[in-house]
């Protein structure tokens, strides 16, 4: 095992603890921005070290494509290719390929799919997804899954909760860096019960160094989604980091820290950011609203970042959709948004003010009480 995990406050099942991995030492809970391509879009380095990013997460599928596994490999690592020297994590690429590309197939071998480079069929299977991590070197690396939606019904969701379970094992025989990367499972199993509790089980019979909770934020009601939460947290070793793949809204993020979930990584702060939206204690800030076309104030008064200590609603108006800056100053905030949350929800839990920072952040989000 290469991490340790040490609670240092707890409020009911949120807790904030220490996860010390290879390269960083990161506190939870904790937000990961997306860098697909081993990079978030449009931010330096110096920028996310700057607003307190910790780890960020890559994806297996875009960089096997571009630059390539080997090449990475051969230059010495992802940390060292991208020049990022703190933590890093890898998603098995299976997910990507399904939600991104409709030609994926999944049988027991691995994910099939059409290549975007040549249109030739590839094959991606648990211990090729492996390997590449490998090669990628990102501190925790990511089980390849089988992911389905949690709006499909039926049978198909105990197939793929099963072979979820059945490649766990050939993803730990396929691993061969233990010492420097810890290789989470996947929770699969849909929104039922008796499917998530078996797998729970499972993966835990297997001693990983921590675990993620999978195929949730695709279109289930919250409701739904927080149940399912609720019963993996509940079921998961209280000693290992427990990961809510694919979330990020920060309503979700507060619920699943008070349920006891640690990690989370999404698109949405970043993508969002490059349509004009800027993320705010009270919600979200259009910035293409032509109200801000002459607004003089920062994005969010209350905000301390670069882009709120410099610049104006009515430039970063101005620039929006027509200036890739628009949108670089917009992630920058967001993201700055999002360490912010994760500090909060961290120091709140260690003080013992937790239910107070919840209750106020709510009452900030929706003042009419709904
Ligand atoms: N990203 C968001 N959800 C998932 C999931 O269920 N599995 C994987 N591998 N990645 C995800
Ligand atoms: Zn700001």
């Amino acid at each position: 095992m290469a991490l340790r995990f040490e609670v240092i406050g707890r409020f009911n099942r949120a807790r904030a603890a220490q996860l010390t991995l290879p390269h960083f030492v990161c506190q939870t809970p904790l937000f990961m921005p997306v860098g697909t391509q081993g990079t978030i879009k449009g931010l330096t380095n110096n920028q996310l070290e700057d607003i307190g990013c910790q780890i960020i997460l890559g994806n297996t599928y875009h960089l096997a494509l571009r630059p390539g596994a080997e090449l990475i490999d051969d230059l010495g690592g992802l940390h060292k290719f991208m020049n990022w020297k703190r933590a890093l994590l890898t998603d098995s690429g299976g997910f990507q390929m399904v939600s991104l590309l409709h030609l994926a197939d999944i049988t027991e071998k691995g994910v099939t799919f059409q290549s975007p480079v040549d249109g030739k069929p590839m094959l991606l299977t648990p211990e090729e997804s492996i390997q590449i991590q490998n090669k990628i070197g990102a501190d925790i690396i990511m089980a390849l899954d089988d992911v389905v939606k949690t709006t499909i019904t039926g049978p198909r969701i105990e197939e793929a909760m099963y072979r979820t379970l059945r490649w766990i094992d050939r993803c730990i025989a396929a691993h061969k860096k233990p010492d420097v990367q810890n290789l989470f499972g996947i929770v699969q199993g849909g929104l039922d019960p008796v499917l998530r509790d078996i797998c729970v089980r499972g993966l835990v019979e297997r001693n990983l160094p921590g675990y993620a909770i999978g195929g949730l934020a695709g279109g289930e009601d919250k409701d739904s989604f927080w149940r399912v939460v609720a019963q993996c947290t509940a079921a998961l070793p209280e000693d290992k980091p427990r990961y809510v793949m694919g979330v990020g809204y920060p309503l979700d993020i507060v619920v699943c820290s008070a349920l006891g979930a640690d990690m989370y990584d999404c698109v949405f702060p970043t993508r969002t950011a490059r349509f004009g939206t800027a993320l705010v204690p009270e919600g979200v800030l259009k910035l293409k609203h032509k109200a801000m076309a002459s607004d003089e104030r920062p994005i969010d008064p209350t905000c301390s970042c670069m882009v709120c200590k410099n610049y104006t609603r009515a430039y970063i108006h101005c620039l929006v959709t027509k200036d890739a800056m628009g949108s670089q100053l917009l992630s920058y905030h967001n993201l700055a948004y999002m360490m912010r949350l994760s500090k909060d929800l961290h120091m709140s839990i260690v003080e013992g003010r937790f239910p107070e920072f919840v209750r106020n952040f709510l009452q900030v989000q929706f003042p009419k009480g709904d």
